[in-house]
């Protein structure tokens, strides 16, 4: 391994699953497929600085966050190197500098773990194209998605592409669990720019891990009728990409988002991550769908926050929605305004 020293710098983006990924086997393989929306405003931007070290056998790593050292996020990173060291084995050959920042607030209530760990899964394998240049571009790309996904799950999706399955798909070819992929056929164009307009419920710590939800799963009463079914959602969406039928899409997207809490509800323990503004959102929307008729819905990740999931050509009038009368429910009136992205951009 000749390259002495060195550096890159990727961002990659947050992603919002449409069909919801909850509960996993060992070895952070998916219990169901899910499928995402890359993001594109919100994103992590990581630097990987790197120098050749003697192979004392440990991992030697400092990391920084907005450029101050961050010991308490040096656990998960540990944790990561040693779970994917299999698959880069240079990896304690070097000392890493981890420099990284995120684009939307921290303490937003916006996890940092899908976009984070797709922002190092790109730059460790910046560094191992470096050092293979023989690599194929279709191979660096689902290695990358493959160590993302050992790093956070959610993560495997925010490689590349704007619409990425992740999980093995009886239908969606090339679909596995070791990696996301982008979803294989054309889109139509109702989802061209999808907008993402993300409410800022609560800000607070997340009440629930991941991985403790995850974990709920085992031996949840309704567990294996939600696994089959997220496959029959994902089904569903196929044909819906297809066909541009956004009453269907609104269908199975608000069912799935609140089939994660209800997941989280019938659990034992038992959570409620809604707060009493999240319904109030959830209400207001189905009142205004309901009266303009315009294809606007709703989705959650396992907290309070709503993503307000819209096509690019109603923008104007959803956005005055939300301005006039969602944005009194968000916790000192934050929101974010994202949309559909492509994936991880080298910089
Ligand atoms: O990637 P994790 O382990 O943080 O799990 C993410 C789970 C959800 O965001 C709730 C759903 C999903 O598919 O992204």
């Amino acid at each position: 391994h000749s390259i002495k020293k060195g550096n890159f710098q990727w961002s990659a983006p947050s992603n919002i699953a449409l069909v919801k990924y909850w509960g996993k086997k060992d070895n952070q393989i998916p219990a169901n497929p899910s499928v995402s929306f890359t993001l594109n405003n919100c994103k992590t931007i990581t630097k990987l600085a790197f120098a050749k070290k003697q192979n004392d056998g440990k991992f030697s790593f400092d990391l920084l966050f907005e450029g101050k050292p961050k010991e308490d996020f040096k656990p998960k990173i540990q944790k990561f190197l040693e779970r994917i060291e299999v698959y880069l084995p240079f990896l304690k050959e070097y000392h890493f500098t981890i420099d990284t920042e995120n684009t939307f607030p921290h303490s937003s209530g916006i996890a940092s773990s899908a976009s984070g760990m797709a922002a190092l899964a790109m730059n460790l394998m910046s560094l191992e194209k470096a050092l293979n240049p023989k690599m194929t571009s279709a191979y660096f790309y689902q290695k990358a998605s493959l160590l993302a996904r050992l790093g956070s799950g959610s993560a495997c999706r925010s490689i590349k592409g704007s619409v990425v399955v992740w999980g093995n798909h009886a239908n969606i070819s090339g679909s596995s669990d070791l990696f996301g992929v982008e979803f294989p056929n054309a889109i139509h164009a109702n989802f061209k720019n999808f907008q993402d307009t993300i409410l800022l419920v609560d800000k607070g710590e997340k009440q629930v891990s991941s991985t403790v939800g995850h974990d709920l799963m085992h031996n949840h009463p309704f567990a294996e009728r939600r696994f089959a079914q997220a496959h029959e959602n994902l089904g569903q969406l196929i044909t819906i990409f297809e066909s541009g039928n956004l009453e269907e899409f609104i269908k199975i997207v608000e069912s799935e988002a609140l089939t994660l809490h209800a997941m989280m509800m019938t659990s034992m323990p038992y959570f409620i991550l809604m707060k009493p503004n999240t319904l109030e959102i959830i209400n207001a929307i189905w009142k205004f769908r309901n009266e303009t008729k315009i294809p606007v819905c709703f989705t959650l990740d396992a907290g309070a926050n709503v993503h307000v999931l819209y096509p690019n050509n109603t923008k104007e009038k959803v956005l005055q929605f939300i301005k006039d009368e969602l944005v009194g429910y968000c916790q000192n009136g934050q929101y974010l305004c994202d949309e559909i992205g492509n994936g991880a951009l080298l910089n």
